[in-house]
């Protein structure tokens, strides 16, 4: 299978292009990425010469780029997108023009040729949990409250549209907050681990008490290959972690792994409209394809933690650049 995947060279889509390179031999990968701030083809550097991969640097909202990818490949599995919340309450308007004109773009490419679109969102779209509530499930009403989680919404709504109206084969997955190797140090978790190695404060929105299920990189795109090759078309699939924690236990969790006390960690003002509580039931893909998370959280955070010790210039350099700017932005020049 050929396989157009756009947004490769970020977090979730580097490591689902090694999953697919590495687990597939008979697959070929075509990369189209726009190389944004949260792009970086160093990720991929181990596959820049080999046959069965090829990058293409464009915008997924140019279809005079997109066309003939599309006609060219089997299927499109489609991670691009502007995928930082702090961003998109500083700056909707980008999250517009990637996450729905470029979803549509892509859409009618694959409209034209007929081709298999899998379409990568997040449990963002349900909204907000209360303690009590259960958690997401496909069934679950969209609420979405931020400007990043309303564009993906959009995007949701676009691709499950040309299924119900062009019967364009398509899935689409919702799921929980990922972490591990590449991951934009913007997020929280790489975020709190890089700031401890540069002995920085750890900045902890509000209370620190708003929950996330945090899911392993590497289980996510595991799932989206199971969707892909064993998918019912026109389903939805949710996908989380079964780990739900607190952001301050996070914090004190990575605190303890690298060794440093509680003196780093500083309660900032809260984010606007923060979500209070994400949660995931995943029994359809469970009960359907077989799939459940195999790395434990504990687990993870240890791997993802001595990533992040093994890569310090990868993660310095994308802290470098326009990253200060944001940065100082976001939380004040200390
Ligand atoms: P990321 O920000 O790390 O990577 C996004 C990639 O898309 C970057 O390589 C960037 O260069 C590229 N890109 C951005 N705009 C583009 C454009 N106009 N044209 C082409 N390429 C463009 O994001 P991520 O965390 O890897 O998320 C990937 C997808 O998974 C997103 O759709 C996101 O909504 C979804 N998702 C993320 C999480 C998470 O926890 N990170 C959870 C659930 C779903
Ligand atoms: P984030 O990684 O931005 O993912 P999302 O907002 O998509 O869930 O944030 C995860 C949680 O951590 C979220 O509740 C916001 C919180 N957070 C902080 O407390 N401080 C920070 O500096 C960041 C980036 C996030």
């Amino acid at each position: 299978m050929k396989i157009l995947v756009t947004g490769g060279a970020g977090f979730i889509g580097s490591n689902f292009i090694h999953h697919i390179l590495e687990g597939h031999p008979e697959d070929e990968v075509i990369n189209l990425d726009a190389l944004t701030y949260a792009g970086n083809l160093e990720n991929l550097s181990i596959w820049k010469d080999d046959p069965r991969y090829r990058f293409v640097k464009g915008d997924i909202a140019d279809a005079s780029i997109v066309d003939p990818l599309i006609a060219e490949a089997d299927a499109v599995v489609h991670f691009a997108a502007e995928s930082h919340v702090d961003r998109s309450i500083m700056d909707p308007g980008i999250f517009l023009e990637t996450n729905v004109r470029g979803t549509y773009v892509l859409l009618e490419a694959a409209r034209k040729h007929g081709k298999r679109f899998h379409h990568v969102s997040t449990d963002e779209v349900f909204g907000a949990l209360k303690p009590d509530d259960a958690p997401f499930d496909e069934k679950t009403p969209y609420d979405p409250r931020s400007p990043y989680s309303a564009s993906k919404a959009s995007s949701d709504h676009l691709v499950r549209a040309y299924h119900e109206t062009y019967g364009l084969p398509i899935t689409i997955s919702n799921c929980s907050n990922n972490y591990g190797p590449y991951a934009c140090p913007e997020k929280f978790i790489p975020l709190i681990i890089t700031n401890i190695s540069e002995k920085k404060r750890i900045p902890v929105y509000g209370d620190g008490k708003q929950v996330r299920d945090w899911l392993y990189v590497e289980d996510h795109c595991r799932a989206i290959d199971m969707i892909i090759r064993k998918g019912r078309i026109g389903e939805t699939y949710c996908i989380g972690g079964d780990s739900e924690r607190t952001n301050i236990w996070i914090v004190k969790k990575l605190l303890e792994l690298l060794g440093r006390d509680e003196s780093a960690i500083e309660y900032v003002k809260d984010r606007a409209g923060h979500d209070r509580r994400y949660a995931i039931n995943y029994g359809k893909i469970e009960h359907e394809l077989g799939w459940r998370p195999t790395v434990s959280l504990e687990e993870g955070l240890r791997k993802t933690v001595s990533w992040y010790q093994a890569n310090e210039d990868w993660w310095k350099n994308m802290k470098s650049g326009a990253y200060q700017e944001y940065y100082a932005k976001q939380y004040g020049k200390k």
